[in-house]
Parts: structure tokens; sequence; C-alpha cells
């Protein structure tokens, strides 16, 4: 085990580390990458990780694997009922993740694996566009080495939708989940009993 360790750690590139309690900056981009995605098996947990990304702050899904016009269709129909603007691709995986590295860009990798979340995000730079990639089925070993960061939820198998939830709660702070978009349409008004819906468009007439 120790071995293992060592051999891991050797293979590590270099990382962009910085201590990053200062210089916030919440204004760059966050993607999310979900690799190795397969249409006849994998359309709910992945719809989940897209509505998380959307609710919690990402800006884009980008989907690795099969292609799914009728996801992405589901996905613009929240956005348009719900409001904001998640930009949906399908790209390739490890091509996508090259080039966003390449291009000056931050990689999280979530991954049982990792360095514990609450540890590793001081570490992580927010002053360039950020990528976090989740798995499918099978991850490349690549991944972890062109990552900067592979950063665990708990050093214990579960889920990726609960995993991504958890990181852009502990990346946001509180306006992840209390986030609301400005353009939406249906609003909800969260009360203890019933449902309470105000639609924008009615209100307008
Ligand atoms: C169901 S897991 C399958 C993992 C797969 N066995 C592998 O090769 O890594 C799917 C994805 O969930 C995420 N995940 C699961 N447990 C995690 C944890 N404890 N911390 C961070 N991410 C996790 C990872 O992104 C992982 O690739």
């Amino acid at each position: 085990m120790a071995n293992l360790t060592l051999k891991k750690k050797s293979l590590l590139k270099p990382r962009l580390e910085t201590q990053n309690h200062f210089a916030v900056n919440m204004s760059e981009r966050l993607d999310v990458l979900r690799l190795g995605y397969r249409k006849g098996r994998d359309p709910r947990i992945t719809t989940h990780l897209a509505l998380v990304s959307r609710a919690m702050g990402a800006d884009g899904f980008l989907l690795a694997g099969d292609e799914d016009k009728e996801m992405f269709d589901n996905l613009n129909s929240v956005s348009e009922r719900f409001g904001g603007d998640l930009k949906t691709e399908h790209v390739s995986g490890l091509g996508h993740l090259k080039k966003h590295v390449a291009e000056g860009g931050v990689a999280v990798h979530l991954t049982m694996y990792g360095e514990p979340f609450r540890k590793a995000i001081p570490k992580i730079r927010r002053d360039r566009p950020v990528l976090i990639v989740v798995g499918g089925a099978k991850v490349p070993g690549d991944v972890y080495k062109l990552c900067q960061h592979n950063v665990a939820v708990g050093n214990q198998p579960h889920s990726e939708v609960a995993a991504l939830a958890l990181f852009m709660d502990a990346w946001f702070g509180e306006s992840a989940s209390e986030r609301t978009f400005e353009d939406a349409r249906l609003v909800i008004e969260g009360i203890n009993d019933g449902k309470l819906v105000h639609d924008n468009e009615i209100s307008k007439e």
C-alpha cells in the first residue's frame, strides 16, 4: 500500500495550487463535464447531475460519451421555465479536458480517491475557468493525471450527484443552494405546507 501511494504521487504532474482564501473571483465560468455517458443506462442520474449543475451555479453542462438530444431538450425546457442559461454541449471527454487544461483552465476531478474536498477547495484557483469532472462507470487513468485536482467528498464510493452537490455547496457557499434566476418565468416560494408557484407571465397580463 505504501508503495502504491509513492508510485501514484510520482506520476502526478506539478499542480496549479494557490492558497486562495483571498482574491476570490466568482466571475470565471464553471462547467461540469460528465464522462462516459451511456444513453441506455444513465439518463436519469445524468439528468440529475445537470439539474444540480444548473441549480447550484454552473454555467454549462458538458456530456461525453453517447449523444442525447432529448436530455438536452429537457434541460433547456427546465431553463425556459425556471430561468438561467445553462449551456449544454456534447464534447469528446479527454479531448475537451486536455484542451481546457492546455488553455490554462483548472480541472477538478471528483473521485473517492482524491483529497478531502474541504481541504482541497482553498487550494483551487478561482481566477481561471473551472471544469468539474465527474466519472461514469470507468474513469480512464489519464483523467487523474490531467486534472490538477483530484477531490473526494468522503473516501467512500457513493453517487456522482451527491459528490457534485456537496462540492458545489462548499465551492459557492450558500449562494449555491439559495440561487435564484432573474429571468425565471416560474418562481417557487418555499413554504411548509402546499405549493406556492408564481408565474411571472400570468402576473404580467
Ligand atoms: C458511481 S461512481 C463510479 C466510480 C468508478 N468505479 C471509478 O472508476 O471511479 C461514479 C462517479 O461518482 C463520483 N464519486 C463517487 N463517489 C465519490 C466520492 N466519494 N467522492 C467524489 N466523487 C465520487 C466520481 O466522479 C465517480 O467517477
